[in-house]
């Protein structure tokens, strides 16, 4: 205890001089970071790459495996310390705790049930469960013998999770018969046995019980992850070897949203992306020995794998893993857990913070809170009064807030301000981590120097825990990061540096939504709405949203009403649910006869996004459209 990190930065001057280290020798400043993590072999070379490919490999030669830094190495220092603890939907079911060495058994476990159902290493391996231990174990587990994991959220649709199975090919799907959220109950096993008829591929699943939601198993294809693990067992437990891994190695595959239909699959490989984690997890959150560290972010997400399962255990902090929602049973859901568990390091989203906030202060009520040290938030712009809020409320006005700025591309936090030690600013991310160099370009990649300026964020150089690659499509990976300004990596977001230098995150650029801290194609909600048989044509903008940061504002012009116009509402509704899921649910539809569209057919969207955000007053120049009345009959007529 009060032990720091070796690579801890404690000052704002050692946090100068670790941004003037990594800038001027980056090879020697990360080979100083690796120094403190296990090898099974030492780099060759620590850092190649070109942008133009792109080809960015770190710690090339080396050979590891991520858990043998995540658990094993923490055995003889501090194997009975809570390595997760699991905290239940329901508050009157008991705590789950797992030390680091029971949690190194299960992992083996379950490793030893990836091998015995034919899963070799570079296999790819769907995950599709509840945020219960089970998915962190078989997370570790494909990472134990370098199986490529693909976490796909709890809130996807079967046909959804069929295309993440279908384009990377995996042959073994691990999921639980059902799911709580709150007070509802979500049939995962029968929604994977939905997807997993539409996939080849699959050879096996895997079925964790939990809510005893009945299920039908299929004989041949479907196995009980409790039977699986007693015959582990009954053989002794045999002890599974970390596979050797090359540091350039796949790790895992974690699709994301980005402008066209198709989500990608985000390739995140072995030591870079173990480095970044770690080093910023203790760095952002300042994360001291034996700290309980609890990440509200569902392990479906970047933020739940990087900074739930294999940041914090890599560093050997408690982590805590939450399954139910912050609203119930009552919105004093997190404090509760907060004191219950004597949380030290709370990150959660803006989205959760604007919810809780609209509770007032009753929910709080007889909340001590006092273990708290670090607040921390993520996933999109938080605005002063969350802030302000969560500043005062949560941390009684001494616990520095980290606004983490990252990207599911990323790997990892690129720009925050580092907790007590470089300054806060409300509503900033402020400054970037060592070895990240931001810059704001114009729409013709001209560079915008000085400060007091806006501009679209990119980042110069590549850091460790970048993506290398979107799976099955190097191409793509080029086009969409690489190809809209030459030798830079764009981040599809808007930013402002202000007259200090520090840099302000105000959204995304490109047709990317971001409702309540999810990411979600405009055009994937597109391709769903036209599913339904009426619908002829449609357009996705977002729109400012109290709650969810966004809204998803859908335009849609639709053949054949017969009866009311909310029904068909509903059955549109339920389309797009059953295609994505329910997270991509139009918070607003409105019927219209057609869309704004330029005379080479492209539609308007400025005008479009202008309308659903309720500024109907100044819409521009609509001289350029075949047909410019269908403008003011949609301003018209706009959904509230
Ligand atoms: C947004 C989540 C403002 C941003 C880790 C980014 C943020 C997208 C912040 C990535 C922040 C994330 N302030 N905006 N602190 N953090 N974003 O891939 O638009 O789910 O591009 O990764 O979230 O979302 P993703």
């Amino acid at each position: 205890m009060g032990m720091k990190h070796p690579f801890q930065i404690q000052s704002l001057a050692q946090y100068q001089a670790a941004c003037t280290a990594a800038a001027e020798n980056p090879e020697a400043f990360w080979a100083g970071v690796a120094e403190n993590f296990r090898w099974k072999r030492k780099w060759d070379k620590v850092l190649d790459w070109n942008f133009d490919e792109p080809r960015i490999e770190w710690f090339k030669g080396a050979q590891l495996n991520i858990t043998e830094n995540c658990l094993d190495r923490h055995l003889d220092a501090r194997g009975d310390q809570p390595a997760l603890i699991f905290e239940p939907n329901d508050p009157s079911d008991p705590a789950r705790v797992l030390s680091y060495r029971e949690l190194h058994v299960k992992v083996m476990q379950f490793a030893q049930v990836l091998k015995n159902n034919g899963v070799q290493k570079g296999d790819r391996v769907c995950l599709y469960m509840g945020m219960i231990p089970e998915l962190a174990i078989a997370v570790l587990a494909c990472a134990r013998i370098g199986a490529v994991h693909s976490v796909v959220f709890g809130g996807f649709s079967a046909q959804s999770i069929a295309d993440r199975i279908n384009d990377a090919q995996a042959k073994l799907v691990v999921t639980c018969d059902g799911a709580y959220r709150g007070a509802k109950v979500i049939p995962l096993k029968s929604v994977v046995d939905d997807a997993v008829t539409m996939c080849p591929s699959v050879e096996k699943v895997i079925v964790s019980t939990h809510t005893r939601t009945p299920v039908s198993m299929i004989k041949g294809r479907d196995l009980w992850w409790e039977d699986e693990i007693k015959r582990v067992e009954s053989m002794g437990n045999p002890y599974v070897e970390a596979e050797s891994m090359d540091a350039e190695d796949m790790l895992f595959i974690l699709y994301t949203s980005g402008s066209t239909g198709k989500p990608k699959g985000v390739v995140h490989t072995c030591a870079g992306y173990m480095i970044w984690t770690t080093y910023t997890f203790v760095n952002a959150f300042q994360y001291q020995p034996g700290q309980v560290h609890f990440c509200t972010a569902d392990i479906g997400w970047i933020t739940g794998h990087s900074y739930l399962i294999y940041g914090p255990l890599s560093a050997g902090a408690t982590t805590l893993m939450f399954e139910g929602v912050p609203t119930w049973p009552d919105a004093g859901r997190f404090w509760d857990i907060v004191d219950r568990h004597h949380v030290n390091i709370l990150y959660t989203a803006p989205t959760a913070i604007r919810s809780l906030m609209g509770f007032g202060e009753e929910p709080l009520r007889g909340k001590k809170l006092d273990s708290l040290k670090v607040l921390g938030t993520v996933g999109e712009p938080i605005n002063e009064e969350a802030w302000n809020w969560y500043n005062t409320h949560i941390g009684k006005g001494k616990c520095p807030i980290v606004d983490t700025w990252w990207q599911t591309e990323t790997g990892g936090i690129l720009i925050t301000n580092l907790a007590g030690v470089t300054p806060a600013k409300a509503t900033f991310a402020t400054l970037p981590m060592p070895g990240v160099e931001p810059l704001l370009v114009d729409e013709q990649g001209t560079e915008i120097h000085g400060n007091g300026v806006s501009g679209n964020l990119c980042i110069r150089k590549p850091w460790p825990g970048m993506l290398r690659t979107t799976y099955g499509d190097h191409e793509r990976c080029r086009q969409t990061y690489f190809s809209t300004y030459p030798g830079l990596y764009f981040t599809g977001d808007g930013c402002l540096r202000d007259e200090d230098g520090h840099y302000r995150i105000t959204g995304r650029v490109d047709d990317v939504l971001n409702v309540s801290g999810h990411r979600i194609g405009t055009a994937e909600v597109e391709n769903a709405l036209n599913m339904h048989a009426g619908v002829v044509e449609s357009a996705v903008v977002g729109f400012p949203h109290d709650i969810k940061g966004q809204g998803i504002y859908a335009y849609v012009v639709y053949q054949g009403f017969h009866e009311d116009e909310n029904l068909t509402r509903q059955d549109i509704l339920a389309t797009v649910s059953r295609v994505i899921g329910p997270i991509a649910k139009p918070d607003q539809i409105q019927f219209v006869s057609g869309l704004p569209k330029t005379r080479s057919g492209k539609i308007m969207r400025r005008i479009l996004r202008k309308i659903a955000e309720g500024d109907t007053s100044n819409l521009g120049d609509t001289t350029t459209l075949l047909d410019p009345s269908v403008v003011d009959e949609i301003a018209a007529g706009r959904a509230t």
